[in-house]
């Protein structure tokens, strides 16, 4: 391993990886002093390197036989002491006593999407493909504005509310519901225990409570999603769980494990994710409101504003992934087996590559070069669900701003916390007032 330590860089990083509120508010100088790195930095409070310029990052995820993504959702130590902690509880509390017998998802040997790679990722995201085929994806415009219209209903006769628990929390989780054919009445099922899995995302020091609320939500989630798949492969509905039951329309065979890790990425991704990115927006719109107005008068301007959102404060601000072989990124060597985190949200306010980088660029131009940002990945495993993703939240956006009048922050914007993680990120709380005349 290269000696790159640098105090100052040093420093940054244990207060984000600390989880210090105002760092993971705004994690951007720690990213600006990585980018000035002459090689890569090395970090050891995660194990790995850390991957932060836009050329370097879009390299990294591109080249799938180079980087494999068996671990990409953090280095092997930390995924490796998860699956201990299932075991040791399965071993030694009978409330867990029936994993042994039915691995919950994350003990799973099978792989496949996120952390799969060749054949294996080709096979599992062929089915997927077709799953969020635009054909389908566009049939459920319908369902995701009454979904949303539901919600604004709910919250348009008070003169103040949290947009977080009244609409980005259920939101996603209803469309995802939908999607994949979830009773509705059961989104706060699946919302409770993506909820709980999602605090063990780029947090390293979950107290003990956490941890078990954690191994219990694997448990009922995967429970629940088995039981769901085998219903479905007896008796096929019009839904996405039927089609991943079925493996209807490919020629793909699925095993049950496989069948039970594809929903749950889709119910894990597609709830968090999007969830943070319209929480992101509405923090950003009550505490901007020349820029809220005049969304308000040319709703064109949305999709654009959401590009902008997405790079400025990606959603999914870092993966990992394993070198394959002996390599160099950025001058740096990087051994077989070494563990790289790519920072998408650093890459995202590269001033290499994007003028005035911190700052939401002038909408009007935007429509085309917005779209080159890192938000969704890139290569292989670019997000599935990004076609989804911008539907709901432009249906989303466009309903809130025609529907509910000009609101504005109860808090100032520095003051509003962020989820305790240096992985997924967006507000805990969007709380807003009816503007004052
Ligand atoms: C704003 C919302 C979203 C963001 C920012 C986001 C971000 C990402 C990123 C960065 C990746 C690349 C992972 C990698 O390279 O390792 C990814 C992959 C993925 N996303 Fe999303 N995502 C979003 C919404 C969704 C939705 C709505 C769904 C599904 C319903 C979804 C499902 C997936 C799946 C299944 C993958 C894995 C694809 C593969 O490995 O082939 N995402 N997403």
């Amino acid at each position: 391993m290269t000696d790159v330590s640098n105090p100052e860089i040093e420093k940054l990083e244990h207060t984000l990886v600390g989880l210090d509120p105002s760092m993971v508010r705004c994690p951007y100088a720690y990213y600006g002093a990585l980018r000035d790195e002459p090689g890569l930095y090395y970090s050891q409070a995660l194990g790995c390197y850390v991957v932060s310029r836009f050329d370097d990052v879009s390299k990294v995820v591109s080249d799938a036989d180079l980087f494999t993504s068996r671990y990409s959702m953090g280095p092997p130590a930390f995924a490796d002491a998860d699956r201990a902690r299932i075991w040791s509880a399965a071993g030694t509390d009978p409330e867990f006593a029936d994993c042994r017998n039915e691995p919950p998802w994350i003990e799973q040997e099978e792989r496949t999407l996120v952390s799969a790679d060749g054949e294996a990722h080709a096979r599992t995201r062929k089915v997927v493909n077709l799953v969020f085929a635009p054909r389908r994806v566009n049939r459920l415009a319908p369902r995701i504005e009454e979904i949303s219209a539901e919600l604004i209903e709910g919250i348009s006769h008070r003169d103040s509310w949290d947009f977080v628990p009244s609409f980005t929390q259920p939101y996603p989780s209803l469309v995802i519901c939908a999607a994949l054919g979830v009773p509705p009445e059961d989104w706060h099922l699946f919302n409770g225990w993506i909820g709980d899995i999602a605090r063990g995302v780029g947090s390293l020091n979950l107290s003990e409570e956490d941890q078990y609320r954690r191994l219990r939500a694997h448990r009922d989630l995967s429970a629940y999603v088995r039981a769901m798949l085998k219903s479905r492969a007896l008796e096929p509905r019009d839904d996405l769980v039927s089609v991943i039951a079925t493996g209807a329309g490919t020629d793909a065979h699925l095993s049950a494990n496989e069948q039970l890790d594809i929903v749950i990425q889709l119910l894990f991704a597609g709830n968090e994710t999007t969830g943070n990115l319209l929480a992101s927006a509405l923090l950003r719109l009550g505490s901007d409101l020349q820029l809220q107005s005049r969304l308000r008068s040319q709703p064109t301007l949305i999709p654009p504003f959401l590009e902008e959102m997405l790079r400025l404060e990606s959603p999914v601000q870092a993966l990992f992934r394993t070198a394959t072989r002996d390599t160099y990124i950025a001058g740096t060597a990087i051994p077989a087996g070494s563990a790289v985190m790519v920072v998408f949200a650093s890459g995202n306010r590269d001033p290499a590559h994007f003028t005035d980088a911190d700052n939401m660029q002038p909408l009007e131009r935007l429509s085309e070069r917005a779209q080159v940002h890192l938000s969704f990945g890139r290569g292989v495993h670019y997000c599935v669900g990004a076609p989804l993703a911008r539907l709901d939240t432009r249906i989303a956006l466009e309903q809130i701003l025609g529907r509910l009048p000009m609101f504005e922050l109860d808090t100032p914007e520095e003051a509003v916390e962020r989820k305790p993680s240096f992985i997924l990120h967006g507000p805990e709380s969007v709380k807003v007032r009816r503007q004052r005349p």
